[in-house]
């Protein structure tokens, strides 16, 4: 049986209940908080911030896992691990010193994470996979909740598997957008270790069995 990990995205609760969707997640089969940070320049949105992170941290009970969708995010890597942050992601597309930059968040203590925008080629990762500990494969464009899903990424995981099989890295493969009851069993069989999924559950009338269905769906 897999023990695929789920993981809600904070950025579709409900920003005015925060502590009443972080507590149900707290209670929830979900293994990670995933949180989306956005700078409105590496994507056309802007999210939320510290304060924010600094304030869910203080309630959530599971790994909290950051990804960066802003440009230069070596500026920050500290105050991440200062906030709370266990995994740092930052995309492959912002970073012109990505071995460097994985080095750096390692040694501010959490685990270091490469996201790929859909039109990023897994192979571009081939030198540097065996420092990554997680890969967030996106499954839509960066920047927006509730997006359908790029029927492309399975061929993606399924590439990205072998990559990491060839080289006998220890990356999980983290899929993020577009996540719900349609995909979470093909995504899984190619490969993944960790589903991302936001609208799927908070949109859904009952969050706490939405992340039930998908664990349940995942581990088949
Ligand atoms: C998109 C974010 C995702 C997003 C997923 O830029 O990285 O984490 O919150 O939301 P859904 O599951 O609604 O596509
Ligand atoms: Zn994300």
């Amino acid at each position: 049986m897999s023990t695929t990990l789920i993981a809600p995205s904070i950025l579709a609760a409900d920003f005015a209940n925060l502590q009443r969707d972080i507590e149900m997640i707290n209670a929830s089969e979900a293994d990670w908080f995933h949180i989306d940070i956005m700078d409105g320049v590496f994507v056309p949105n802007i999210s939320f911030g510290m304060p924010v992170l600094r304030d869910i941290a203080k309630h959530a009970k599971k790994t909290i896992d950051v990804h960066l969708m802003i440009v230069d995010p070596d500026r920050y890597v500290q105050t991440f691990a200062d906030l709370g942050a266990n995994i740092l992601t930052v995309h492959y597309e912002a970073c012109a010193h990505l071995h460097r930059t994985l080095q750096v968040i390692k040694a501010a203590g959490m685990k270091a994470g490469v996201a790929l925008n859909p039109h990023t080629p897994v192979s571009h990762l081939e030198d540097v996979i065996q420092d990554i500990d997680l890969v967030c494969m996106m499954s839509v464009n960066p920047g927006f909740g509730g997006q359908q899903f790029i029927e492309n990424t399975y061929d993606k995981v399924a590439a990205l598997k072998a990559l990491i099989t060839k080289k006998n890295a220890p990356t999980l493969i983290e899929i993020d957008g577009g996540v719900s009851d349609k995909n979470a069993a093909q995504l899984v069989q190619a490969g993944a270790d960790v589903l991302v999924a936001g609208s799927f559950i908070f949109k859904s009338s009952n969050p706490t069995e939405t992340i039930k269905e998908l664990k349940d769906i995942a581990a088949r």
